[in-house]
């Protein structure tokens, strides 16, 4: 199979080009290295020579057209599947550049679809379940309707609107264009190489103070929860997403949006306690100002992963943070 995988170089997308490989498929990432990093695909570099397959990096933004003919030439002028994960991610972003957010998140979407529908190939859109805003109903599920609050508020929603108007355009384009697309809804991922800076996600926030020795920040009064997800797993639900031509319960996949996520809560003070009994520190959570916006509560209905796609979450999160700090002490900077 041939692959095109935007934002190829973050978190999630150079996990699930080192699951791509595996398999022997060759792949051409997009990325404009916002937040993506070159050392994030050494190990595709080292496994793609060391198994004979050409692994192709196009550094350019996936928001232009030209990006993606590029990639088609280094793949040999033809491409199966398009995984679309660039985007602006990290909570600070959604408030600080609600712009930038929309815009890069519309435009890349839009040039994904636009291209994956020219070339008849599989379109995987990561979305998020940021796109149902502050909804309290749980779990979520396909018939879940979004929630957003009025946008003088605040500016999280840049981020889950974006998302949302995503899924929109994927439907439009199934719908008018008869392109085979699916969405991914991944739940709180965490593992290695997750950003744990000023802009990063929850787990490696708080797992860099512990390296540190820092007190850690809670935004609001820490009781919120979130289903964590061990990020081999939300992988696999992706790299399913794209590779299964129907689902192994028979089930049309086109249009379907599957939930990867683990269903056990966890609170954000509960998580912290955990970063600290794996790390042995005896730094302790610091209570600020909550973030606007912020759900209370996300936990997914997973029925449609598990039937369709065989999918269910496997490590649990005390296992995750473990393999987190451990490849964290070891990490090069
Ligand atoms: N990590 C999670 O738990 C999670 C949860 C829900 C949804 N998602 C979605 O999954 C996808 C991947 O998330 P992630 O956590 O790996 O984030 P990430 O920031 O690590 O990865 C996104 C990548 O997109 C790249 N990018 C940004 N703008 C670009 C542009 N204009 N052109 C090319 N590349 C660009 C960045 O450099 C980065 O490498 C995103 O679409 C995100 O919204 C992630």
């Amino acid at each position: 199979m041939r692959a095109i995988v935007t934002g190829g170089a973050g978190f999630l997308g150079s996990h699930l080009c080192e699951a791509l490989l595996l398999d022997f498929n060759e792949i051409c990432v997009i990325d404009d290295m916002f937040r993506g990093k070159q050392k994030n695909l050494e190990n595709c570099k080292a496994s793609a020579a060391e198994m004979g397959i050409p692994f192709h990096i196009v550094m350019k933004d996936a928001s232009n057209p030209e990006s993606y003919e590029i990639a088609l030439r280094r793949l040999g002028g033809s491409v199966d599947v398009v995984y679309h994960l660039a985007a602006i991610n990290g909570t600070r972003w959604f408030h600080e550049r609600p712009d930038l957010v929309v815009r890069i998140n519309h435009n890349t979407l839009d040039a994904a679809l636009n291209f994956a529908t020219s070339q008849g190939a599989r379109f995987i859109f990561t979305s998020s379940p940021e796109a149902w805003g502050e909804q309290t109903t749980m779990p979520l599920d396909e018939n879940t309707s979004s929630i957003f609050s009025p946008p003088q508020l605040h500016q999280r929603h840049s981020y889950g609107a974006s998302k949302y108007i995503g899924e929109l355009l994927v439907h439009h384009a199934i719908r008018t264009h008869s392109i085979d697309a699916r969405i991914v809804r991944p739940f709180n991922s965490y593992g290695p190489r997750l950003p744990g800076d000023s802009h990063g996600q929850v787990v490696s926030m708080l797992l860099e103070k512990c390296l540190v020795n820092e007190p850690m920040e809670i935004h609001g009064n820490g009781q919120q929860t979130r289903c964590f997800t061990w990020v081999e797993d939300v992988v696999n639900g992706i790299k399913l997403a794209g590779e299964l031509d129907i689902g192994l319960d028979g089930s049309n996949l086109c249009g379907r949006a599957f939930n990867l996520g683990s269903t056990i809560e966890t609170s954000i003070l509960e998580l912290s306690d955990m970063c600290i009994q794996t790390s042995g520190t005896t730094i302790q959570p610091v209570i600020t100002t909550a973030h606007p916006g912020d759900a209370i509560r996300r936990i997914p209905d997973i029925s449609e992963s598990q039937q369709a796609l065989g999918w269910d979450a496997e490590v649990s999160l005390e296992e995750g943070i473990e393999r987190t700090w451990v490849w964290m002490k070891n990490r090069n900077h």
